[in-house]
């Protein structure tokens, strides 16, 4: 099992089972409240369930942050076409590793949630698409879905509820780009993965054009504790305007890194002194990414008072993002860093969008040159100047993943490219231990 030893200020509401023998057994989820909250539900309205899902102010934990509630609110219910609920667990963010956990640890939290969602919005069919990386965790779902089948918490008249659903796992190939919804459904559908024009979104014409609620893993893990305990109780966990905790992925120059379940609102300094037991060696904290290598990165100096939530980090001009925190010490590198990154994303543009196919691979090209020393003053502000022409301009936020990091990089560590210029190899690199390009 992927489980680190727990924090003491943890709030372990989605990761209550992770460390219990056989955590992800239907055994050890019926023994511990498991499926309760669908049998709860399924007394309840779907108007009652949406409302206890707005009560609970749970964004979608995927990234983008969009309220849960209100995305299931907008399908169709009474549209003729079958409804649909698809679960992204394509984690491909840098530096998130939480749905991992979540499948791993517990797999029958997942099946819940998902059926509450069913419930919520009509659906009787569903998926959970996994990348393909995570081969193992298809094994982990489909023994899991096969052991409610089994039990009858899948199927036909679950329990005698009268509420059938069926749910599959289907993999991905490895795409970050299929991580993305739209581009997931094509995926999903036997397609190329690319982006497809919104509106309409997959609330109205999602899977094979039918009405579907899409959310992340986290997202539909949170829902039988909202509904076993109340919207309320969930919204009471964080701050006025997000609700819960958050799986954060504690990653780069720290003791203990790891995924900690955390109140929203928990302090940034706090959660990486004492959770992620500080910084490596005793070094300074140079740069901080929050949620996912698609957020603009702050300074040490922008940590200060910051919180892990939507509004700190908007204020911030960042993002709370997929809560993939990486942390990089006074010895990175932030040209090499973002030349790594700038990399990562020329290979994973899906090609469909020109600014972002284009402008990928010449961000790439620059900060390769610019790293070994073949740089010009005129770089810099060409390097910016592209990141912001492919601001805005794409299908799908591929391109905004890309430019958001460089346009922040540029701007806060100008020193270190004009370090880089005059033909100088990197003045870092005999520190630079983690990021490599
Ligand atoms: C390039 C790209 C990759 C993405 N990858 C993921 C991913 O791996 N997992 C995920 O849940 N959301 C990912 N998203 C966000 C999804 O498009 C979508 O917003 C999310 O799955 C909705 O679920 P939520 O509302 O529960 O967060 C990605 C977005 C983009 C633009």
């Amino acid at each position: 099992m992927l489980y680190n030893e727990p924090s003491p200020l943890e709030t372990r509401v989605l990761s209550r089972r992770f460390g219990m023998a056989h955590s992800e057994s239907i055994e050890t989820y019926l023994a511990t409240e498991g499926y309760q909250a669908f049998l709860k539900a399924s007394k309840m309205t779907p108007d009652e369930i949406i409302s206890e899902m707005k009560a609970s102010n749970l964004r979608g934990r995927g990234g983008a942050g969009f309220p849960a509630g209100m995305k299931w609110s907008f399908v169709p219910r009474t549209s003729p076409k079958p409804k649909y609920i698809v679960v992204n667990a394509d984690e491909g963010e840098p530096g998130t590793c939480k749905d991992r956990v979540l499948m791993e640890n517990d797999p029958h939290q997942l099946i819940e949630g998902v059926l509450i969602a069913g419930l919520a919005v009509d659906a009787h069919a569903g998926w959970i698409y996994i990348r393909g990386e995570y081969r193992y965790l298809i094994d982990i779902m489909d023994r899991a879905i096969a052991e409610a089948h089994e039990r009858g918490w899948l199927g036909k008249n679950i329990q005698g509820t009268g509420f059938d659903f069926d749910l599959y796992t289907h993999t991905g190939a490895g795409s970050y780009e299929c991580g993305e919804e739209s581009a997931l459904l094509e995926s999903l559908e036997g397609k190329r993965g690319v982006p497809r024009i919104r509106p309409p979104f997959p609330a109205v014409a999602g899977a094979f054009q039918c009405p579907t609620v899409l959310n992340n893993v986290e997202t539909f893990c949170a829902a039988p504790a909202i509904l076993l305990n109340g919207g309320a109780a969930f919204a009471a966990l964080g701050i006025p305007k997000a609700g819960g905790t958050k799986l954060t992925c504690l990653t780069g120059h720290i003791n203990k890194p790891g995924v900690y379940e955390l109140r929203l609102g928990f302090p940034v300094k706090q959660m990486i002194e004492e959770v992620g037991g500080g910084m490596r060696n005793g070094k300074k904290l140079k740069a901080f990414i929050p949620g996912g290598s698609s957020c603009p990165v702050l300074t040490a100096a922008e940590c200060e008072g910051a919180t892990m939530d939507y509004d700190s980090m908007a204020q911030r001009k960042s993002m709370l993002g997929s809560g993939g925190v990486v942390i990089m010490d006074e010895d990175t590198c932030m040209v090499k860093a973002c030349l790594r990154l700038m990399k990562f994303y020329a290979h994973e543009s899906c090609g469909w969008c020109i600014p972002c196919r284009e402008g990928t691979a010449w961000l790439t090209k620059i900060m390769t040159r610019f790293h070994s020393g073949g740089g010009s003053p005129q770089d810099i502000g060409l390097l910016g100047d592209i990141a912001k022409n492919m601001l805005g301009r794409t299908f799908c936020p591929l391109g905004d993943a890309a430019a958001l990091p460089m346009i922040s990089i540029v701007e806060k560590f100008r020193g270190e490219f004009e370090d880089h210029l005059n033909g100088k190899p990197c003045p870092y690199e005999h520190s630079n231990r983690m990021v490599t390009a």
